[in-house]
């Protein structure tokens, strides 16, 4: 079975894509793989909300996409490390950033970006932003990613969202029909039925878990979930890890070179 490398998650706003992204690049960590996650979303940097006492020392993602050249090298300067997970790391804009703090990027940058980045991890995970039509980056990765996960939430208004986006989403380049589709955050009140109908099956199922929604609160998301309560949560996500992304009986990617200097940098750093 072949590794999936890059994985775009989106959705619906509010539908559980900053929470899916973390939870799966954590299950990766702990299987030994190095993973980026790539928080989008320049209305709302991700950074502040899941590590918002994180100082970035000007770590900004927008400004490795508006930068006059990339590499390695520069990708690397901007990954912010987790101290206590030598597996993980993140691009994110920066805390009080927005879209006019740098220059606009092209597509190309974009390609140039995706193909740095396949070398430097195992998987590289991108939170994307639900407007992507107003986000270069988010829509790349819609199309240039190995899989897209797309999250729905079983209600109403992420009918409406879809009903609308998916018809800008026609064009072959999209490939909508390979999306791995997860319900996210279900109550036994929602009409799960009704929503998976609409959208010709859905792939997995992700409950509400009130241990998760504390996390997320307080900027925890990156520690276990360990009430018992939470365990079906749990099992979801690793069962989408082997299906989707990497099988549990396949070795790690060979990137030991990209590996070294990630973790020399992490060191140079005093941060590991
Ligand atoms: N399975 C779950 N159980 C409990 N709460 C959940 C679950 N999934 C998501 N949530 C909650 O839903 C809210 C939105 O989650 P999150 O920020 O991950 O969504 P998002 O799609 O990234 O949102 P945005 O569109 O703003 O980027 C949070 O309060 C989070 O705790
Ligand atoms: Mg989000």
């Amino acid at each position: 079975m072949q590794m999936n490398n890059v994985i775009a998650v989106w959705g619906n706003p509010n539908s559980g894509k900053t929470t899916i992204s973390i939870k799966l690049a954590g299950e990766l960590a702990k299987r030994k793989r190095n993973v980026i996650v790539i928080g989008c979303d320049v209305g709302t940097p991700v950074i502040s909300t899941i590590l918002p006492f994180k100082e970035t020392k000007d770590q900004s993602f927008g400004k490795l996409l508006s930068a006059v050249q990339v590499t390695q090298e520069s990708i690397l300067k901007k990954l912010i490390p987790f101290a206590d997970n030598k597996y993980l790391s993140i691009l994110s804009y920066q805390h009080g950033e927005n879209e006019r703090t740098y220059a606009k990027y092209s597509k190309e940058r974009v390609i140039d970006l995706f193909i740095l980045l396949k070398h430097l991890a195992d998987h590289i995970i991108i939170d994307c932003s639900s407007q992507f039509t107003n986000d270069i980056f988010s829509n790349a990765a819609l199309e240039l990613s190995d899989r897209v996960i797309r999250v729905i939430s079983p209600d109403l208004k992420a009918m409406s969202y879809y009903d609308s986006v998916l018809t800008l989403m026609s064009e072959r380049k999209y490939n909508v029909e390979k999306h791995y589709k997860i319900l996210s955050n279900v109550k036994p009140e929602m009409p799960k039925d009704i929503i998976a109908n609409k959208f010709g099956g859905i792939d997995s199922e992700l409950p509400y878990a009130k241990e998760l929604e504390l996390q997320w609160l307080e900027a925890r998301l990156f520690e276990d979930l360990v009430d018992k309560k939470s365990k079906s949560y749990s099992s979801e996500i690793k069962h989408i890890v082997d299906l989707v992304i990497a099988d549990n009986k396949e070795k790690p990617n060979k990137v030991k070179q990209e590996k070294q200097s990630m973790k020399g940098l992490f060191k140079k750093r005093g941060e590991e």
